[in-house]
C-alpha cells in the first residue's frame, strides 16, 4: 500500500471548494507519455495553477499503470524544480470501470479515482460507486462518479447518443453514494468528432462546423438541487481549428472535426464545474506539430527534433486552458 500523501500529491476535496468559491475551475488533462507530462507540468508550474493529471484505461494499457504512477510522482519532483514550491497536483484514474481497477489505484498512490457506471441501470452505478466510495475514503482518497450518458466513445464503451443528466436523480444519487465530485450529461463527447454536421450549423463566411449550444438549463437545474457540490465536464476538448487546419495542410484528413467553443467552457467553469477534462486538444496539437516537422524536414529522423515542437505546443496549448478558459492560474501560489 502506498500513500499518495507520500508521494506530494494532493486528492481533490479542498482543490474543488476554492474553485467553487473562486470562479474557476481545475484543468484535468490526460497523459500517456513524457512529453505530455512535462508540457503540463510546465504549463501549470509557470502559471501557478493546481492541476489534475488523468490516466485513462487507454493510457494504463499503453504505457503501463506502474510506470505511470511513478511519473506521476516524478511530476511533483519537476515542478519543484521549476520553482513552483508547493505544487497542488492531483493523480486521478480516469473511468475506472470496476471496484478491482479503483482499489488497486487508491492501493497504489492515486489522490483520486473516478468509477464511471454510468452505463449500467441507475441502482447498479449507485451500488458501485458507493462501494468505492467507502473503500476510498478510508484512505482520504476522493472519488468523481458520473450520472447521464456523454455521446461518443469512453475508452471501449461508445454511445451514439447522449442521455442527459435528470436534474430529479442528483440528489439522491450523491447523497446514498457519498461521492465527491459529480460528471454530468449536458451535451459534451468525448474525441475530435463531438457533433456531426446535422446537428450543427455552418458559419457561411468560413465554411465551418457551428456546434449547438450545452444544455446549461440542465447544468442550472443540477447545481439547484446540489447547491455547491463539485461538477465536473467531461468530453469539454475545443478542438482549436488552427490545430485541425495545420494536421489538413500537412497531409492530414480530419473534416468537420469539432468541440465545445471556449466560451461556453468559461461559462461553466465560473459555475459549479469545477474539473474540466481536456484529453483530444493535446492529442491535435501533438500530431500538428510533428506533421508540420515531418512535412517539411523529411530527412529528419531524431524524434527528440518532432517530439520537442510537439511538447512546446502542447504546453501552449494547456497554459492558454489555464489561463483564458478555466481561469485557474495563480490558484496555486
Ligand atoms: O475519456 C476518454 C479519454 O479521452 C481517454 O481516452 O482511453 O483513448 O486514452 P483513451
Ligand atoms: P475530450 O475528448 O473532449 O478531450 O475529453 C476528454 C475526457 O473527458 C477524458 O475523460
Ligand atoms: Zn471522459
Amino acid at each position: 500500500m502506498v500513500s499518495y500523501k507520500e508521494l506530494g500529491l494532493v486528492n481533490t476535496r479542498e482543490m474543488f471548494a476554492k474553485a467553487i468559491k473562486g470562479g474557476y475551475a481545475i484543468p484535468a488533462f490526460n497523459f500517456n507519455n513524457m512529453e505530455q507530462l512535462q508540457a503540463i507540468i510546465k504549463a501549470a508550474a509557470e502559471t501557478k495553477s493546481p492541476v489534475i493529471l488523468q490516466v485513462s484505461k487507454g493510457a494504463r494499457n499503453y504505457a503501463n499503470q506502474t510506470l505511470l504512477r511513478y511519473m506521476a510522482q516524478g511530476a511533483v519532483e519537476y515542478a519543484k524544480e521549476l520553482g513552483w514550491e508547493k505544487p497542488q497536483i492531483v493523480l486521478h484514474l480516469d473511468h475506472g470501470d470496476s471496484f478491482e481497477l479503483c482499489k488497486s489505484c487508491v492501493d497504489f498512490g492515486f489522490s483520486s479515482v473516478m468509477i464511471d457506471a454510468s452505463s449500467l441501470p441507475y441502482e447498479e452505478n449507485i451500488a458501485l460507486t458507493k462501494k468505492v466510495v467507502d473503500y476510498a475514503h478510508q484512505y482520504d482518497v476522493t472519488v468523481e462518479a458520473e450520472l447521464g450518458v456523454l455521446a461518443g466513445v469512453e475508452d471501449e464503451v461508445s454511445s451514439a447518443v447522449s442521455h442527459y443528466t435528470k436534474p430529479e436523480e442528483v440528489v439522491d444519487f450523491a447523497t446514498r453514494t457519498g461521492c465527491d465530485s459529480l460528471a454530468i450529461s449536458i451535451g459534451t463527447s468525448h474525441g475530435a468528432y463531438k457533433f456531426t454536421p446535422e446537428q450543427c450549423t455552418r458559419d457561411p463566411k468560413t465554411g465551418r462546423l457551428v456546434p449547438p449550444p450545452l444544455a446549461f438549463d440542465v447544468l442550472d437545474a443540477v447545481m439547484e438541487q446540489l447547491p455547491g457540490f463539485p461538477i465536473v465536464l467531461h468530453g469539454s476538448s475545443s478542438v482549436p481549428q488552427e490545430y485541425v487546419d495545420m494536421i489538413n495542410q500537412y497531409g492530414g484528413k480530419l473534416p468537420d472535426a469539432v468541440g465545445i467553443p471556449e466560451e461556453q467552457l468559461r461559462k461553466a467553469a465560473k459555475s459549479a464545474v469545477c474539473k474540466i477534462n481536456i484529453d483530444s486538444d493535446s492529442r491535435l496539437a501533438f500530431t500538428a506539430a510533428v506533421r508540420k516537422v515531418f512535412a517539411e524536414k523529411p530527412a529528419e529522423f531524431d524524434p527528440r527534433k518532432y517530439c520537442g515542437p510537439a511538447r512546446d505546443l502542447m504546453t501552449e496549448l494547456y497554459k492558454h486552458k489555464i489561463i483564458n478558459v478555466l481561469g485557474s492560474d495563480g490558484k496555486a501560489e
